[in-house]
């Protein structure tokens, strides 16, 4: 029997915009966007000669401007390189969210960060976050995503990197992901093993929308929370393909009030217009009620930051 209770407090991560730390141009736009999440970029995006000014960037722009209601994800350097130990400190003093960990092989790769956050005394609220893009990545997803019940570990979410998978793997991109569908659902039922979530890959060719759309469907269909990005124009879909539709919303109300009755409350199945029901899906509803006033709440902050018209 599992021991895993997941409650962990939902959150929406419908889009999650990734933006190179050094363009601050880009930078400045966050706060008119209607993305979830934010991850700033220290890695692949920055070149080795601009580490340290996207690291001021950083500094400058969280001094100044909060984001309410995007949680913030720093994404640093490995910790083997040059880089990853400043940026690791630049997290501990900006208290993100979380930090993104790049292509994490194995469990330690979280434990150990996991142990010098603790050491460096960063909240508890700090969570780690792992780009899971290589192929010892996918082999060791459900060990890594286990490494996230030990006591003291922060491990909180997975995002797939396919770039640097098919880089590493010879899959070329494809419309359908064919060949990558295993592995992607293997990431998927590691994280719904041990209570995380999964985020989806990417998607580079931010021109073409049809094809951005498509697989939003099938990422959500995948069972993915949301979308990484890389640019505003993606937003809008993620959204929408990780959200909710009006008619799930109702169903799941239906289902709430089912269980409801005085009648129902020692059942365990009921009958709701010719179906059966299950008190499993009554938790499935509840979660999705609960993701539905999440997007409410978002909504409400979205038309608080739109530019009054004239
Ligand atoms: N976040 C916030 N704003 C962004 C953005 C992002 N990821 N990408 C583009 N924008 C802004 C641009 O600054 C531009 O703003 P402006 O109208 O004020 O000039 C506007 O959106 C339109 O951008 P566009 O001209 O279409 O694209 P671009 O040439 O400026 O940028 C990329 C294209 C791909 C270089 C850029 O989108 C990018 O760097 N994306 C993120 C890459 C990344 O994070 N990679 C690592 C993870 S894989
Ligand atoms: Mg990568």
């Amino acid at each position: 029997m599992s021991e895993f209770s997941p409650s962990r407090p939902a959150r929406l991560r419908r889009s999650v915009l990734s933006v190179p730390a050094i363009n601050r141009r880009a930078l400045d736009k966050l706060s008119s966007l209607d993305c979830d999440a934010v991850i700033f970029d220290l890695e692949d995006s920055v070149s080795p000669e601009k580490k340290a000014e996207a690291r001021e960037n950083l500094r400058a722009f969280f001094a100044e401007t909060p984001l309410p209601g995007k949680e913030r994800i720093i994404r640093i350097n490995a910790l083997s390189s040059n880089f990853g130990a400043d940026d690791l400190a630049l997290v501990v003093e900006l208290e993100p969210d979380a930090v993104l960990l790049p292509k994490v092989d194995e469990p330690q790769d979280v434990t150990g960060v996991s142990d010098r956050l603790a050491e460096a005394d960063a909240p508890e609220s700090l969570r780690i976050w792992a780009m899971i893009e290589t192929p010892r990545g996918i082999l060791n997803a459900a060990a890594i995503a286990e490494a996230g019940r030990t006591a003291g570990s922060r491990l909180d979410c997975f995002v797939v990197g396919l770039n640097d998978l098919r880089k590493e793997t010879g899959v070329p991109p494809q419309p359908g992901r064919s060949y990558l569908v295993p592995w992607l659902m293997q990431v998927v039922l590691a994280v719904s093993a041990y209570g995380l979530e999964a985020i989806d890959s990417v998607f580079n060719d931010f021109k073409d929308t049809e094809a951005f759309d498509a697989e939003c469907g099938q990422g959500r269909l995948m069972g993915f929370s949301g979308k990484m990005l890389i640019h505003p124009n993606q937003i809008e879909a993620a959204n929408r393909h990780f959200g909710l539709d009006e008619a799930a919303i109702a169903e799941a109300r239906a289902i709430i009030s089912a269980f409801a009755e005085p009648d129902a409350a020692t059942l365990n199945v009921v009958n709701l217009g010719g179906r059966m029901v299950e008190r499993l899906h009554l938790v499935q509803a509840e979660r999705l009620v609960h993701k539905a006033r999440l997007i409410e709440q978002r909504s409400g902050a979205a038309a608080a930051l739109a530019p009054a018209s004239d």
